[in-house]
């Protein structure tokens, strides 16, 4: 078998242009520009690149970019403040503060300091309870929207099938696995302790690496004609000197290209698609804020 690749890359430059599309509609009816802020704290390298493109393809899709840096030794109640600024802010429609904080920084309050209207990350006890229940509408953390969108490309249908989520994280494993059993998934989470890994992996439909851990996935956890979603976007040193660091995802990719029926590259497959769907977020927020409707183009694309 010789897997088809799943191309996150042309996908979300497919979704981004729908958002375009909706964002200069919701102009047009509304009269106003949308505005979605990054907080950084800190120096983080890959933070600041993640930024950085999120600043450019915010600026891109005809929204207002507005970026908050802050010193890594920011106190917590600043932070606080910062973030109730934003609230508060009638030009910011969408508010992200960038994980991973410095240590003394508690996550979950600053979190859970975002308004729950503005929460593009999805990541608030409210936003996560409310995916977890059905009750009302969810904003669903980006990267497993992203994946979603990119198995749907493949598998229309997901109902039944078993799908196996390797993490547990709250950003991605937990929504991601609560998305998929939305979608009719047999769900298993599996983990760090979880014992005989590769038994279950190899009973999988659909398999989604979300584990931070260089090509361990290989051919051997897999059953033929397996749909395989990589999340993880790992750096290893070059092969030879003075060569760029390698990026490899969590599964051996050329080996589960013989196995499995469809797989996202890394890069170029989920990475992608994180952005685009943090830019789809803070239309459906500014939607909801307004009690209008997302623009159709883009509610077809979400599905
Ligand atoms: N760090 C890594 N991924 C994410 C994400 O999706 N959102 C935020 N806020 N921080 C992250």
């Amino acid at each position: 078998m010789v897997a088809k690749i799943i191309d996150g890359k042309a996908v979300a430059a497919s979704l981004r242009e729908e958002v375009g599309i909706a964002v200069e509609h919701l102009k047009q009816q509304t009269g106003n520009v949308l505005g979605l802020a990054v907080v950084l704290v800190g120096e983080d390298p890959a933070s600041q690149v993640y930024v950085r493109n999120k600043a450019k393809q915010t600026k891109e899709v005809g929204m207002e970019s507005f970026e908050i840096r802050l010193p890594a030794d920011i106190p917590e109640q600043k932070l606080l403040d910062e973030v109730e600024k934003l609230n508060h802010d009638t030009k910011v429609h969408g508010i992200l503060v960038q994980l991973p904080l410095p240590a003394h920084i508690d996550e979950t309050k600053v979190i859970n300091a975002i308004d729950v209207a503005k929460d593009v990350d999805g990541f608030h006890v409210i936003n996560s309870g409310k995916l977890a229940t059905g009750q009302g509408s969810a904003m669903i953390p980006c990267t497993p929207m992203g994946c979603m969108i990119l198995l749907r490309s493949v598998v229309p249908d997901l109902s039944g099938k078993h799908a196996v989520v390797l993490g547990r994280s709250n950003i991605v494993g937990k929504p991601m696995a609560q998305l998929l059993l939305n979608a009719s998934c047999t769900v298993t989470i599996c983990h760090s302790r979880t014992q005989n890994v590769q038994e279950i992996t190899r009973q999988a439909d659909i398999i989604v690496a979300a584990i931070g851990r260089p090509e361990m996935v290989t051919s051997e956890w897999m059953k033929p004609g397996v749909v395989i979603i990589d999340v993880g976007i790992n750096r290893l040193p070059p092969e030879h000197e003075g060569e760029k660091p390698r990026l490899v995802g969590d599964v051996a990719y050329a080996d589960a290209c013989g196995v499995a029926a469809a797989i996202t590259p890394v890069p170029g497959g989920v990475g992608p698609m994180t952005i685009a769907c943090l830019l789809a977020n803070t239309v459906k927020a500014y939607a909801a804020m307004q009690q209008t409707e997302i623009p159709e183009n883009l509610s077809k694309q979400l599905g």
